[in-house]
């Protein structure tokens, strides 16, 4: 229906609601009722709604928004089981509104609720697809943020100027409202993968987003931690390494590929202490580190690669085996198809890596179905 137009099949004067502030949470429960009055304060004379889409939170924010929006329509909650992930929470959100403009933003008070009504003017007013909350244009800041996390910031922000021509002072804010036909004309091209989905936004149009950056003040977190780990670093170059190979490689495996290239190396390091060192038997160095790489392949790729579905406790050991005998299939299927290909007259190099490919393509694939699929 958007493909090939930018205007808006729902009219956006007649449609109510007019903006939809979608919010993405995780153990926020606290600061549920603060969020809310601070919009309806900020928001007076605009036709809203609030999106709160919760993956499913130990601390029930999910029931704290429902018993609030049983007095007050406006609010709505999306929950999600068994999946974890700021940006697919956000594009699910936005998926389930009718609004015509959509904001994001965090739900712990850091964004400042009061530029609300002057981003909807301006993309009312002026030929803008997107206005951007920023920390680094006059007038604003990162508050009280540590010197690392400010270097952090800026590091990855650097780096997002070479996949994105747009100069964007604060790709990475979490932070702004576009009109919802840009979010419909990129949809399925957004990776959805961690923390960075304005600048997936910016990647993945099919033109370049009009923008305008307007500058706030990113407040202290009152309630509640922070959800950003170090492991978003990693689903944030991934992101770009997707966005560079032109999205023609799902990002899940391109982290599988690094993981099981790092494995390559355990297992070498490992073969080599009892093998050379220990004096054992090659079979036995062979078999334990095959074994030893298989089990921190299963463990990096629960903790990097599937971070959003990740295995606790007892679904642990039952991944694991399964990860193990997923991959001795796989192995055998490598063996077997890089044999055939020598024995073909091949040469020997080409028919190993071709049992290689087979080999990962194999373990990704069935791993990624009976290892971490698994409805919970
Ligand atoms: N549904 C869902 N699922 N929500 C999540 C998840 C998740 O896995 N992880 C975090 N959130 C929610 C939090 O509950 C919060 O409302 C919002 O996403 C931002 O998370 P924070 O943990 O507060 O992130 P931050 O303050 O460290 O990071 C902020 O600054 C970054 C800029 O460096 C965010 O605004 C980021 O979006 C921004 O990129
Ligand atoms: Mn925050």
């Amino acid at each position: 229906m958007f493909k090939n137009d930018l205007t808006h099949p729902i009219s956006v004067v007649t449609c109510r609601p007019e903006l939809a502030v979608i919010i993405p949470t995780y153990n926020e429960v606290d600061n549920v009722v603060p969020i809310i009055t601070a919009l309806e304060n900020a928001l007076v004379g605009i036709e809203w709604e609030l999106i709160i889409v919760d993956d499913d939170s130990p601390d029930e924010t999910a029931m704290q928004v429902r018993i609030l929006a049983c007095h007050n329509p406006r609010v709505r909650v999306l929950q999600r089981l068994g999946r974890r992930g700021l940006a697919s929470a956000c594009i699910e959100g936005m998926l389930v509104t009718t609004a015509p403009f959509l904001a994001i933003m965090d739900a712990d008070l850091q964004h400042d609720e009061n530029l609300l009504p002057t981003m909807l003017m301006r993309l009312k007013q002026a030929p803008l697809d997107i206005v951007i909350g920023s920390r680094y244009v006059n007038g604003g800041t990162v508050g009280e943020w540590n010197k690392q996390r400010q270097k952090m910031s800026q590091f990855a922000s650097q780096f997002a100027h070479s996949l994105i021509h747009a100069k964007l002072h604060d790709p990475m804010s979490g932070f702004f409202m576009l009109r919802a036909e840009v979010f419909h004309l990129s949809v399925r091209k957004l990776s959805g993968v961690g923390f960075k989905l304005l600048l997936d936004l910016f990647a993945s149009h099919p033109e370049t987003l009009r923008f305008e950056e307007l500058p706030y003040q990113f407040r202290t977190r009152q309630n509640g931690t922070s959800k950003l780990e170090s492991a978003v670093l990693w689903e944030y170059l991934l992101m770009l390494l997707q966005k560079f190979t032109g999205n023609w490689l799902p990002v899940r495996f391109i982290s599988f590929i690094f993981i099981g290239a790092s494995g390559v190396l355990i297992h070498l390091c490992v073969l080599w202490l009892l093998y050379k060192s220990l004096a054992t038997s090659f079979i036995v160095g062979q078999s334990v580190a095959t074994l030893v790489a298989m089990t921190t392949n299963f463990f990096f790729n629960n903790l990097l690669t599937y971070r959003d579905m990740r295995l606790r406790g007892k679904q642990l050991i039952r991944g694991w085996f399964s990860f193990i005998l997923a991959c001795s299939v796989g192995a055998i299927a490598n063996v077997g198809v890089a044999n055939y290909l020598v024995q073909a007259h091949s040469w020997w190099m080409l028919s190993a890596i071709a049992g290689i490919i087979v080999g990962a393509v194999w373990n990704y694939a069935v791993t990624a179905v009976y290892t971490w699929n698994k409805p919970r």
